[in-house]
């Protein structure tokens, strides 16, 4: 379990509360905020971009959008991980596509002047640059990123500071995805993925992701699925690693509660009744279940719209074996789930355009959500409101 270092009592559902403010209306809509978070938040730490499986091999790469900045990621021929910026050190071309993935071998070519930057950046080749000229190709590398990778998740940090280390970043949050070592899952596979556009903040989709007081009229199958939920509440005390536990009978994350496929294997007795989610600031929104996960990655594409990516990670051999690859209704649950979210976030986003709202309230259930913002305001190097 994490501690608490803005001393907002998130796990106690019983402890004193009195009323505390949302964020501001401009905070979920002005360019200007949004400015600032690219710096201090999308390029300043830690962020989630997707999958180690992504770049497999040496010489695969794949660009991202970082709230703006074209990124790529690839393996070098030792197979470790590199990412830069997709600029060229020539005359500043972005030179790979956005949306794009495949392998290049060996180098990376740009499509302007054909400089080439083999899979660690350097420049290895400048073509009609002479001898005479005393260039200095080691001078001219790409523009380099700091990329790591944690339970199979693949990570950036475009800070130009020295980036701390990942798993510092990934423990001091209020939750944190290693708790969860025991399913594995840098060793699970991308098995089906479904992307939304949301018009939506990307604060008020984690803000959404993190409290169940909307549950009961939102999500009228879930609350049938994980009874906890009805009560507005997230985390039960009683169980470990802030699990919610499944109605009697269920061992799938699913409408009926059932489904055919197989069990993660080797986990701990409750684990295989458990619902786990988890958060890691700013953009990783985890969900485990007995024989799925799904994790949503937000991407910010403004202040008032994020992408969404929704991916569900199954074992290898069971995505290998169409016998046992029977996802449906995990991702039917789930899909139902998000869109019903997206609707409601959608219509959160619009209202807090208005100019009647300044700053909205959080009731005890949202604590969360106050920690959250108490962490978002530390970030943003603004006063917290304790
Ligand atoms: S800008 Fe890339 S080679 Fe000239
Ligand atoms: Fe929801």
């Amino acid at each position: 379990m994490q501690t608490d270092p803005y001393n907002v009592n998130i796990r106690d559902d019983s402890g004193p509360w009195t009323p505390r403010p949302t964020l501001g209306g401009d905070d979920y809509r002005s360019l200007e905020v949004f400015d600032r978070e690219r710096e201090k938040i999308w390029w300043g730490d830690w962020i989630t971009v997707g999958r180690a499986e992504e770049v497999a091999n040496p010489g695969d790469f794949v660009t991202k959008d970082v709230a703006g900045e074209s990124i790529f990621i690839t393996r070098n021929e030792d197979g470790e991980l590199r990412a830069f910026y997709n600029v060229c050190s020539h005359r500043g071309t972005k030179f790979l596509d956005d949306d794009s993935k495949g392998n290049v071998r060996k180098a990376f070519k740009c499509p302007y002047h054909a400089w080439t930057y083999d899979l660690n950046g350097d420049l290895i080749g400048s073509p009609n640059v002479t001898e005479d000229e005393y260039f200095d190709r080691s001078q001219y590398p790409l523009h380099k990123i700091a990329v790591d990778s944690y339970a199979g998740f693949l990570f950036v940090n475009m800070t130009k500071d020295e980036p701390r280390p990942l798993l510092e970043a990934l423990t001091d949050g209020a939750e944190s995805i290693t708790a969860f070592e025991r399913f594995k899952m840098e060793e699970m596979s991308v098995g089906v993925r479904l992307v939304y556009n949301v018009k939506a903040n990307w604060k008020i989709i984690v803000e959404n992701f993190n409290e169940c007081l909307h549950c009961p009229q939102i999500h009228p199958e879930l609350v049938q699925v994980i009874p906890l939920f009805r009560f507005g509440e997230v985390w039960d005390e009683e169980i470990r690693d802030d699990g919610n536990i499944m109605i009697e009978g269920a061992t799938s994350f699913t409408k009926t509660g059932q489904s055919e496929l197989p069990k993660f294997p080797n986990l701990l007795p409750e684990d295989y009744q458990m619902y786990y989610g988890s958060y890691e600031f700013p953009n990783l929104m985890l969900n485990i279940h007995p024989d799925a996960v799904m994790y949503y990655i937000g991407f910010p594409k403004g202040p008032n719209e994020t992408l969404v990516i929704s991916e569900f990670l199954f074992r290898p051999e069971t995505i290998a074996d169409p016998e046992l690859f029977k996802p449906e209704p995990v991702v039917e649950f789930w899909d139902l789930i998000s869109l019903q979210d997206w609707d409601v976030v959608e219509r959160a986003q619009t209202g807090v355009g208005s100019r009647a709202f300044t700053r909205g309230v959080y009731p005890r259930q949202d604590r969360f959500l106050y920690w959250f913002n108490e962490e978002w305001r530390q970030k943003m190097g603004r006063p917290l409101e304790g």
